[in-house]
């Protein structure tokens, strides 16, 4: 498995080069999630455009974002819902949120996103409780044992015909491990267990490799 990683990788590569340009403020942001407290963990630019297009495809204008480390997933969001929509992107650590603010104002969209600092399942309690407008598109990317609260969270935050993005949810295989001490890992499998079981929602997951070695992600519609 592993000695295919660098083909893995050459046609990330070569597809992001044909089809993903990254400008200078994606770079950027990418470069700077060094300085995180999670480096690396962005999302590949293929990726990325993905998210973009999905949010697109949706007709989306306010998203919800779960984890903004950099903001390079943010800048994806924010670019593809336009100048007159809304990007909210919780992040728990301050220097991650200042990073991300730099990141956001070089990218040329600012305006159109809020970060919120804080436990991202306090932030969406307090979105809940404001009565804020129902998202179009959420995506859940932050710490993996809180999936399942963030899931609960967007359900409150969303409407019929919403979709919902959970990032990582392959883990090198590791999801597959239903004994695993690794609460990473637990949050995955929960948060599968509880859209498989909530009637509201239908789902498929995807493994993916690439720059980002072998994982996943799961895409939901929200039907009621
Ligand atoms: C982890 C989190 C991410 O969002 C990611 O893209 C890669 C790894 C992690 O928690 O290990
Ligand atoms: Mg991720």
């Amino acid at each position: 498995m592993r000695d295919l990683e660098p083909g893995w990788r050459a046609v990330d590569a070569y597809l992001a080069g044909m089809l993903v340009a990254e400008d200078a403020a994606l770079a950027d942001a990418r470069e700077s999630g060094r300085r995180t407290t999670m480096p690396a963990a962005e999302v590949a630019p293929n990726q990325g455009k993905l998210l973009a297009l999905l949010c697109q495809i949706a007709g989306a204008t306010r998203v919800l974002e779960f984890g903004t480390l950099a903001g390079y997933s943010t800048i994806w969001l924010a670019r593809a819902v336009g100048p007159h929509g809304l990007v909210t992107t919780l992040e728990l650590a301050e220097g991650n949120a200042a990073i991300a603010q730099a990141n956001l104002a070089r990218a040329g969209v600012s305006e159109r996103v809020q970060i919120i600092v804080g436990p991202a399942a306090d932030s969406a309690r307090r979105l809940v409780a404001g009565g804020v407008r129902p998202y179009d598109f959420v995506f859940i990317d932050a710490d993996k044992p809180s999936n399942p609260a963030y899931l609960e969270a967007s359900l409150a935050l969303t409407r019929a015909g919403s979709v919902i993005v959970i990032d990582n949810v392959v883990r090198d295989g590791a999801v597959l491990a239903a004994s695993s001490a690794d609460e990473r890992v637990q949050g995955v499998r929960a948060v599968l267990a509880d859209i498989a079981r909530d009637p509201r929602l239908d789902a498929t997951a995807l493994q993916t490799v690439g720059v980002k070695g072998w994982d996943g992600f799961t895409v939901i519609r929200r039907n009621s």
